[in-house]
């Protein structure tokens, strides 16, 4: 019968709630021989695998043989391993953004990690939003979790250059705007961004946030890097099915246990020592959020200024995942990290060792030109910059080791663009008063304005001055940007503008001043010219049903996620 927490129980775990609890195990072992299995599964501990392998999701199209190597392990280790869908979401194909959706998909694998009878789980996951929103369900169900990514893309290969997504579909995207490549030059390279299955292969949110769960002891040590289709991918797999049911049988640990300061500490420094997604700072507060933490934005600032940048990986660096990995991966980069006294290695990973023992258990070998020893680093700290100030009160994100070095102190008259279509509309217009000097304003693209705060946040440079050459200039928003992008790109201006932040009361010829080593970020008018403006402000209409309206009454600011309000924080099992 169920324990309460329905846990360490099998099938017989977790019954419905009402009626004859003899009856309904009569009729759930009654379902599971209609299936086939035979009665000596009913008391072998239960792992739930959650399957988002999808038509729409082709960075997932290695599911089903991820599916088939965690079974193996699970059944190996005498656990019965049970295969579940939820909802899965691709960066291309979730309409207004997969942000919009991630809350819903960890609503999805929290209500089913709690309503399924189990004892631990594993989760396949991968593209951008899909580990995060993985992580905030299996917080809030709390129960014992492991997650296995995807993996990253090989690289492609076009006339002797190598080409990855995402870092390079906007290279060349940009190089095509600007005339410099034709459709027929474009087109050729289409097909050798995304050379096999898996997930794009720079740092960008999925490497990044595949590293974290790693760093954080969700996904055993060493498995974030591995590439999709590498063999060694179903190797790894077909461990966490065997570890999910150590975990299964001890009942634990559980998500929130692994979640301590040092842990959290650790997940910030390897953020800014990868010289990870922009995209983190948001699904880490989220994630946090889930076990009643605060992810500090200013702490983030201050590791970061610490923080040597290692890895020389796409888009802040030259390298690809498949180089990561081969160099040493993730555990290669924590221990160079360790030494050089970044990173608390007495915290917990997901085989049940502590990350000191990983990392003395590793080979000496790895390569540092990839991996770079932290006398030698890519940059010397810094890779996410926290910028503060009269226009993001709440906080705003540049990634600055990815920008115009001479446009890191920079003041210059705005340009306002009051969402997309009016982006659309006017920034290639050949007559739109621009110089390289102004500061491109783009607002209405936050959490609740997007909605869904849409990777808009990399504002094309305008045709005209594109086409004299000019590849960078500063840009503002309240959108988010992808992680495999770059530029001197503001993000996550906080709070938005359709909250009535002070990004909704910038005019044309206002001067902006960005100060990134100073942390700044100023609107220079003063207040009781704002406090005029903000008499005029209207907020926008807010959508009069179903999921939308859920998210736009309910989206918390990006510091704080962007997660719904009242998911946020544990709550009554
Ligand atoms: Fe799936 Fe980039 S589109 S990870
Ligand atoms: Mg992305």
């Amino acid at each position: 019968m169920s324990d309460g927490k329905g846990r360490g129980k099998g099938l017989a775990g977790r019954l419905t709630a009402y009626g004859d609890p003899g009856f309904a195990q009569f009729l759930r072992n009654s379902f599971l021989l209609a299936r086939g299995y035979g009665p000596e599964v009913f008391d072998r501990p239960v792992v739930a695998i959650c399957d988002t392998g999808s038509d729409y999701n082709p960075c997932h199209a290695t599911a089903p043989q991820l599916v088939e190597a965690i079974s193996r392990g699970v059944t190996m280790a005498g656990g019965l391993p049970m295969v579940f869908p939820t909802i899965s979401l691709h960066e291309s194909f979730a309409h207004p953004t997969s942000m919009f959706l991630r809350n819903l998909m960890s609503m999805d694998t929290e209500e089913m990690l709690k309503a399924l009878p189990l004892d631990a789980a594993v989760l396949i996951g991968g593209c951008d939003k899909t580990i995060p929103a993985q992580l905030m369900g299996a917080i809030s169900a709390d129960v014992p979790t492991l997650s296995v990514a995807v993996g990253p893309m090989l690289t492609g290969s076009h006339e002797g250059e190598r080409l990855g997504a995402c870092t390079d579909c906007r290279r060349l995207w940009v190089e095509h705007r600007a005339g410099a490549l034709d459709e027929a030059a474009l087109n050729a390279a289409q097909s050798q961004l995304m050379a096999s299955h898996g997930t794009c292969m720079v740092m960008g949110t999925a490497s990044t946030m595949a590293c974290l769960a790693e760093v954080l002891g969700f996904m055993l040590p060493g498995g974030a890097s591995i590439p999709a289709v590498h063999s060694e991918r179903l190797r790894h797999a077909e461990a966490s099915g065997r570890r999910a049911v150590e975990m299964a049988r001890a009942g634990g640990p559980t998500p929130r246990e692994m979640l301590t300061p040092a842990s959290v500490r650790n997940a910030a420094v390897t953020l800014q020592a990868l010289g990870g997604s922009t995209n983190a700072a948001i699904h880490l507060a989220a994630i946090l959020g889930r076990a009643g933490l605060r992810f500090d934005l200013a702490e983030l600032g201050a590791i970061g200024a610490a923080t040597p940048i290692l890895a020389d990986l796409k888009p802040v660096g030259r390298a690809y995942m498949q180089d990561f990995h081969a160099a040493g991966g993730l555990p290669a980069l924590l221990r160079e990290l360790a030494g050089a006294g970044h990173f608390d290695s007495d915290t917990p990973t997901a085989d049940g060792r502590r990350w000191s023992q990983v990392l003395e258990a590793l080979p000496d070998w790895r390569d540092p030109g990839v991996i770079r020893p932290a006398g030698d680093p890519v940059v010397a700290g810094g890779a996410i910059a926290v910028l503060r100030g009269s226009l993001a009160p709440g906080g705003a994100i540049i990634k600055q080791a990815a920008m115009t070095e001479g446009l890191r102190a920079h003041e210059g008259p705005a340009l306002v663009f009051d969402g997309l279509a009016d982006l659309d509309a006017r920034i290639d217009d050949p007559g739109l008063d621009v110089t390289p000097d102004s500061v491109l304003v783009l607002r209405n693209v936050g959490p609740v304005g997007g909605p869904g705060m849409p990777e808009a946040g990399l504002i094309p440079i305008p045709r005209k001055l594109a086409a004299t050459g000019l590849r960078d200039m500063v840009r503002i928003s309240d959108a988010r940007m992808s992680g495999t992008a770059y530029g001197a790109v503001v993000l996550h201006v906080s709070p938005e503008a359709a909250v009535g932040g002070p990004l909704a009361l910038v005019r044309d010829g206002d001067r902006i001043r960005l100060d990134v080593a100073a942390g700044t970020l100023d609107l220079l008018v003063d207040d009781a010219e704002l406090e005029r403006r903000r008499a005029g402000w209207r907020a926008p209409p807010v959508p009069r049903r179903g999921y939308a309206r859920l998210y736009a009454t309910t989206v918390q600011q990006a510091d704080l996620g962007c997660d719904f309000d009242f998911l946020a924080a544990p709550g009554d099992e």
